[in-house]
């Protein structure tokens, strides 16, 4: 039985809003709901575990006080656990945690589901998928970088099509559930190629954010 996240029908395109306009962000956000998006896709960065510093919790729960979907958080932060509670109560739903960014990321996950939110773990392109294995009942999502983090406007990695097949393969052999999402890069030239290769969240900043016409671009990576 599929849960309602993993619609093998639909899928669900989450604009990343450090693509849009920074003085505007709670428009931005609406404009993106307004054209149709899912989701929004929050990206945290710290300047740390990537070159590039975003928004902390009081401007993420802005956000989630502009909008009526979810918040697809994605923690590009070192050691993130120090800010799970943080971002969950600054109204994250979804909250991802890099792999490579914690030592002990099964812990990290039991935490989010403690939390009530969704539980997903991000791999960067250079990073083995193997990792995976321990963790394949404890997800509810697997973020599948497509482009190394830390801006938006980057070159899509087409490796990234491949290791979105094996996740896939790996979810329907053991059963499994989560949602797989691409993130970085994404765009009209890849999302058909992405979603029968088993993605079900296209993350799209640039291909959304950088265009004239939101709904067009969104209707354009769901077709
Ligand atoms: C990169 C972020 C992505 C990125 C997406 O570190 O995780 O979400 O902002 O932007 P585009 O779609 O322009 O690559
Ligand atoms: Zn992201």
């Amino acid at each position: 039985m599929l849960t309602t996240e993993r619609d093998v029908d639909l899928v669900k395109i989450a604009p990343s809003i450090i693509a849009a306009d920074a003085g505007r962000l709670a428009e931005e956000a609406r404009a993106a709901v307004d054209s149709g998006a899912d989701m929004i896709h929050m990206d945290v960065m710290d300047g740390t575990f990537v070159p590039n510093i975003t928004f902390g919790p009081w401007i993420h729960k802005a956000i989630a006080d502009a909008v009526d979907v979810p918040l697809d958080t994605h923690l590009m932060v070192a050691d993130p656990d120090r800010y799970l509670e943080d971002y969950r109560q600054a109204g994250a739903e979804w909250l991802t945690v890099h792999i490579e960014a914690t030592i002990h990321v099964h812990r990290s996950l039991l935490r989010i589901r403690e939390l009530g939110a969704k539980a997903g773990v991000a791999l960067n392109p250079g990073t083995s998928l193997s990792v995976l294995e321990p963790l394949l009942p404890y997800l509810d999502q697997v973020l599948v970088m497509s482009v190394n983090p830390g801006f938006a406007g980057q070159a899509f990695i087409p490796e990234a099509v491949g290791r979105v097949e094996t996740v896939a393969g790996w979810r329907e052999q053991g059963g499994y559930n989560f949602v797989i999402s691409v993130d970085g890069g994404v765009g009209p030239g890849n999302a058909a190629q992405l979603r029968s290769a088993g993605a079900d969240f296209l993350v799209a900043g640039s291909s959304v954010y950088r265009q004239d016409d939101y709904a067009a671009a969104i209707n354009a990576l769901r077709s």
